[in-house]
């Protein structure tokens, strides 16, 4: 940043229907009265993008400008004095979003944006006019698949170009355009999507013209409360939120984080949701018996481990306060090492995604060292290769895993031990049937803790619903060995 840019920039002073406002220069005119908690409707104005100034629907007037101009297309400057709530705006307003709705194919009962739809809620507020429409609707493709899991009803458009601008600007994939002209203009998909940021289409458009395959229908929004949280699916820590009620967790959406991940979020964090609530979530410890697991009590695993000597593998995944209390719990054991998942894809792609996907690695080698212990890679692969039968090895399981290949190879090599226990947010998979017994932990969304990202910033995880798993976190479980 140069010299000029650390400066701290002018205020600017100006009125909107008689609020006083004052926002550093240079900022939009609309975003200042949105940023204000003024409500103006917009649909193509998004702060996270260019300009575009097409829907028309910000009209304000200004005193001492002859014609009313759409705010998102203007900055503040210092004194003016704007207004929104005068009958020419407001007439204007309805009659710009009657033209957004002359074609709308109005299918709301069946389409996953209802609730959250920009087009129903300004008819609600300014529209509740009825349709002068004589001519029958034109009709376009409706449910076009057009990649990356992202679902396109060219009918419900309003033609905002959020979506073009995003992936011209901020992917650079330029797979979206806009062509023909007048009640004939649509999106056109110059090629199938391939970009890792392709569900930020979903959360941009205003209307249900771009859905998530893998949301769509499974509930409608207003059963659904959010639990603001951290992703968790690699070292960049992106502010988040989990959609979710009482039958299980259903999407992960950004939220707008100026210092880690602005307006958006990758691919691969939208899937941290799917381990949550599946079914086959532990509620408590488990037995590999007779090619199933099994409810077992816990003085059986207490027995099978007197004679044992104790090692522990602990993920990179884990929350700060799980660490602290994993090594006032186990401050006898002196054998524990650290699993860090392997690096996947570029170190950085310029946008948000790191090839680190240990979400808390910072947070593990700061407890490590704190307790005297080693996290390095080598003292695991040292420990691996010289397990033995008379050894119990605990290994908390990593809740995201990338790299299969590399996580299978872990798993191959600590059959060696006599004696294996996972701890583990999951559901019973096949992948644990070498352990001989299974703990219950619980995952990132069912418990309160931190994390510590790339730039060394702590991140918040926050509790939501629990699925099932107990909220016994890896100190809990020290009982076992006393
Ligand atoms: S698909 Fe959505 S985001 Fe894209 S132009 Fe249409 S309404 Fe706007
Ligand atoms: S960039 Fe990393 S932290 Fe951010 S959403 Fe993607 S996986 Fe999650
Ligand atoms: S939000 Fe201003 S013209 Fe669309």
């Amino acid at each position: 940043m140069s010299e000029v840019e650390k400066l701290p920039k002018k205020m600017i002073k100006l009125k909107w229907n008689d609020k006083d406002l004052e926002v550093p220069e240079g900022t939009n005119l609309l975003g200042a009265a949105l940023n204000n908690g003024i409500k103006v409707a917009h649909y193509c104005y998004h702060p996270g993008l260019a300009v575009a100034g097409v829907c028309r629907m910000c009209m304000v007037e200004q005193q001492g400008v002859p014609r009313p101009f759409p705010a998102c297309n203007a900055v503040v400057a210092e004194g003016i004095q704007v207004r929104n709530d005068t009958k020419q705006i407001k007439d204007a307003v309805e009659w710009t979003l009657q033209f957004h709705l002359l074609n709308h194919p109005l299918d709301c009962p069946i389409c996953d944006q209802a609730g959250e739809c920009g087009l129903q809620d300004y008819y609600m507020k300014h529209g509740q006019y009825d349709s002068a429409m004589i001519d029958k609707k034109v009709h376009k493709k409706k449910v076009q698949d057009i990649g990356c899991d992202v679902v396109l009803d060219a009918e419900r458009c309003i033609l905002c170009a959020r979506c073009t601008r995003f992936v011209d600007d901020v992917t650079k994939t330029h797979e979206l355009g806009i062509v023909n002209r007048g009640d004939h203009a649509e999106i056109s998909v110059q090629k199938e999507l391939h970009n890792d940021y392709a569900q930020n289409l979903v959360d941009i458009c205003p209307v249900g013209a771009l859905t998530s395959k893998d949301f769509r229908f499974k509930q409608r929004v207003w059963f659904l409360e959010d639990v603001e949280s951290t992703c968790i699916g690699c070292e960049t820590g992106c502010s988040v939120k989990i959609s979710q009620n009482k039958s299980g967790a259903y999407r992960v959406r950004p939220i707008v984080d100026s210092e880690v991940n602005g307006f958006w979020m990758c691919d691969d964090g939208r899937k941290i949701y799917k381990h949550l609530s599946t079914p086959g979530r532990l509620v408590g410890p488990m037995v590999f018996k007779n090619s199933m697991f099994l409810p077992v009590a816990e003085s059986e695993i207490k027995e099978k481990i007197k004679s044992k000597n104790i090692k522990f593998i602990l993920s990179a995944g884990l929350s700060n306060e799980e660490y602290q209390s994993f090594f006032k719990e186990f401050k006898n054991i002196k054998n524990i090492t650290l699993y860090q998942l392997p690096k996947t894809g570029a170190e950085f792609d310029g946008i948000l995604k790191r090839a680190d996907k240990n979400c808390n690695l910072r947070g593990a080698q700061k407890a490590f060292k704190l307790a005297g212990a080693d996290s390095s890679e080598e003292a695991m692969k040292k420990m691996l290769d010289t397990l033995t039968s008379q050894d119990a090895l605990f290994v908390v399981m990593p809740e995201i895993v990338y790299d299969h290949d590399n996580y299978a190879s872990f798993l191959s090599k600590i059959k060696k031990a006599g004696l294996r226990v996972a701890l583990t947010t999951d559901d019973m998979r096949s992948e644990f049937s070498d352990f001989h017994f299974l703990l219950p932990v619980p995952t990132f969304l069912e418990k309160e803790g931190h994390i510590i990202n790339y730039q060394n910033k702590e991140r918040k995880l926050n509790k939501g619903r629990s699925y099932g798993a107990s909220d016994r976190n890896v100190g809990d479980w020290a009982h076992l060995f006393h």
